[in-house]
């Protein structure tokens, strides 16, 4: 079969890998992909968003299923535009995308079908937003309602904080429509984890897990970015946790979408807490995680293929063994990212060891002749496995100082506090 990968960045290039993996693929695209997808895949260049070309494409090249990464295109109804023309798509639809595109949509059907979330409520006019914190206390979190490229959320120690963000969100409008309406909700404090779940709306075919790193510094200092780092499986993942996540949130938000008409279909990604009065929903994500996809995919042991036609085909019962083998992701950015940074550097590898077991994937990376360059904040994602998150970070971080570009930078405490 024929597959088109939708995205650019390192959680992509994992996806690719694997799909590359399948005995039952032969040809790959990848729309626009960058410097390192073009060495297995061909790149093509037609953006995320432009539906139109994406379905020309996919007719005229006969491609046989499309795989979405990111958030935009699915929020913005790609896979009802391709269903539309009766081609083959994995990820959810539209109106089920709400769950990560409309934090208000999100926050009220988990509160009308009881899954554990962060007490909240939600606003659309400043004033009574304003209003609202008179009588909260802090620190206290304040969303913006729709996609913020991972900047829409603050945590504000006190009432000052909080009403500059309000103001920033609702009146300065500097997330766009997106802050218009906004979620203030309780702060929680826990151990944050991801669990991915592939579904084909009713049932989970796998369930993975993964913990990330948002801020830039080691010891968790300094802005956040798209994510430096990450580890997998997540050690908050125990047996009875699982059943927890299963049964009161997985399986009642796959049902509560059922019922708003907005079947899920992909992978419906949970950002979890664990706290000390138990498990709580921050956020879901309607696609796979970057950095985890590229911690969680590298080690399984089935083909992704039949993993989404399983979850695309209703008449295939297939459920897929968990695979849980260690694994450690550090992403190799340019110095000063998230901020001002310098692209155009040339990277080299000096020795890619042990290659059955550790991993380079691109993202910010282009091809410019015999040369790899840099091309943007995010550049590389490292990943090491092993029997053991100990072993995986050191094969990890040892491939890290094998690859050397100007401005390299990575965070050094990646998964190192894990107990095994
Ligand atoms: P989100 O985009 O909703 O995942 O939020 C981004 C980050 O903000 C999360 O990964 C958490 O670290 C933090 N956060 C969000 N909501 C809460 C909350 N209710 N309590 C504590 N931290 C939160
Ligand atoms: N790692 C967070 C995200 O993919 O949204």
């Amino acid at each position: 079969m024929n597959v088109l990968i939708i995205g650019e960045g390192a959680r992509e290039s994992a996806i690719l890998h694997k799909v590359h993996q399948s005995p039952k693929v032969s040809r790959i695209y990848i729309a626009p992909g960058n410097g390192g997808t073009a060495s297995i895949a061909e790149n093509i260049d037609i953006s995320s968003n432009d539906f139109d070309k994406l379905t020309k494409f996919v007719k005229e090249n006969k491609i046989d299923l499309t795989i979405v990464g990111p958030e935009i295109p699915l929020s913005n109804g790609i896979v009802d535009h391709f269903e539309s023309h009766g081609l083959n798509i994995f990820g959810p639809s539209r109106k089920a995308s709400r769950i990560e595109g409309s934090k208000v949509f999100a926050k009220n059907l988990m509160k009308e079908f009881n899954i554990p979330t962060a007490k909240y409520e939600a606003f659309s006019d400043e004033k009574s937003a304003i209003k609202y914190l008179e009588n909260s206390s802090f620190p206290i979190v304040i969303k913006a309602d729709g996609l913020a490229a991972g900047k829409g959320v603050y945590i504000s120690e006190n009432k000052n904080d909080a009403l500059q963000a309000i103001k920033e969100m609702m009146s300065d409008n500097i997330f766009g429509n997106s802050g218009k309406n906004v979620v203030i909700e309780e702060f929680l404090i826990g151990s944050e984890f991801s669990v991915f779940a592939f579904t084909n709306g009713k049932e989970i075919k796998t369930l993975l897990s993964a913990c990330d790193y948002k801020k830039v510094f080691d010891g968790d200092k300094g802005p956040n970015t798209g994510g430096m780092g990450s580890y997998s499986p997540a050690p908050q993942l125990s047996p009875e946790n699982k059943k927890f996540i299963i049964s009161k949130i997985i399986n009642p938000t796959l049902e509560a979408l059922r019922s708003k008409n907005s079947e899920f279909v992909g992978v419906l990604y949970c950002g979890l807490i664990l706290t000390k009065d138990g498990i709580f929903v921050i956020e879901f994500n309607c696609r796979l995680g970057d950095p985890e996809t590229q911690v969680v995919l590298p080690s399984l042991e089935y083909d992704i293929i039949d993993l989404i036609e399983s979850c695309l085909n209703k008449n295939n019962n297939k459920i897929f063994e968990t695979n849980s083998k260690p694994a450690v992701g550090v992403v190799l950015t340019s110095k000063g990212y998230p901020g001002k940074y310098n692209t155009g550097k040339k990277i080299t590898i000096s020795d890619y060891f042990d290659k059955n077991n550790s991993y380079i994937f691109h993202a910010g990376t282009k091809k410019s002749k015999e040369n790899l360059l840099t091309s943007g904040g995010r550049v590389l994602t490292v990943v090491g496995t092993g029997n053991s998150i100990n072993e995986a970070r050191n094969l990890a971080y040892k491939l890290c100082n094998k690859i050397n570009f100007n401005n390299k930078y990575f965070r050094k405490d990646i998964a190192k506090i894990i107990k095994e």
